[in-house]
């Protein structure tokens, strides 16, 4: 197909402002949206800039807005997104070039809610062991790839970039329901915070954007009922 490609650049240290650019080239139907940037790169214009790692889904780092849906770059194809395509920046993080957004205040969030093991038992001669049940309870919350395709398409995030946002929300739900962490208290101590779960408005569109399908509304909703109920059930 003979693709026409918008892409929003932006290169803080040159440019006043951000402009679209438009690139055209063949492309197949099974090109991915991030092979098509690849060949931009490779045979247009160097300058241009985005970053990826993986390619295959599993590192999170592509995540752009693509047609106007937050995307990761590797998972979609042209056939699905037809010829023409614009793509930018995820929105509501700090450009630092192109598709390349600022990622730390993102990960400063998921900082914010301990994302780790908080156990302070003498751990055992072998593996701190769990039953089936008690693993697939916080299951679907394994998944995140910290891609930020939710927060940035939050528009509680958008209007207050103070609010800590799906991602670190489901990050905590993955610690506060495991069954092998004490830390629970801890962390919805600081979710009850100003800018913590109830700034969420239940918009859904973290829903819509998470390129693993986890039922984010699902996470803040059991997290929420553990505030109000004071305890995890
Ligand atoms: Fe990405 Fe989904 Fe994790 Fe949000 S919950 S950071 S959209 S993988
Ligand atoms: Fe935002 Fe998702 Fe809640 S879009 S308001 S975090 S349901
Ligand atoms: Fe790793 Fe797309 S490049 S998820």
């Amino acid at each position: 197909m003979k693709a026409r490609i918008k892409i929003r650049r932006f290169n803080p240290e040159t440019d006043r402002k951000p402009y679209w650019a438009e690139y055209r080239l063949d492309a197949q139907p099974w090109d991915r949206v991030l092979d098509v940037l690849v060949k931009i790169k490779d045979y247009q214009d160097g300058t241009l800039t985005f970053r990826r790692s993986c390619a295959h889904g599993i590192c999170g780092s592509d995540a752009m807005v693509i047609n106007g849906r937050n995307r990761l770059a590797c998972k979609v194809l042209m056939k699905d997104v037809g010829a023409r395509v614009t793509i930018e920046p995820l929105r509501g993080l700090p450009v630092i070039k192109d598709l390349t957004v600022d990622m730390a205040p993102f990960f400063a969030k998921y900082r914010s809610i301990q994302p780790f093991l908080i156990n302070d038992d003498p751990p055992p001669y072998t593996e701190r062991l769990q039953s089936i049940e008690a693993r697939a309870r916080f299951d679907d919350t394994t998944k995140c790839i910290l891609c930020a395709a939710c927060t940035t398409s939050c528009p509680s995030f958008w209007a207050n970039d103070s609010y800590v946002g799906p991602a670190a929300i489901v990050q905590a739900h993955r610690f506060i329901f495991d069954d092998r962490d004490h830390g629970a208290q801890v962390r919805l101590a600081i979710l009850l915070d100003s800018d913590g779960v109830w700034r969420c408005r239940t918009i859904y569109n973290c829903v819509e954007a998470c390129p693993r399908e986890i039922d984010i509304t699902r996470a803040i909703g059991e997290v929420k009922k553990a505030l109000l109920l004071g305890d995890v059930e």
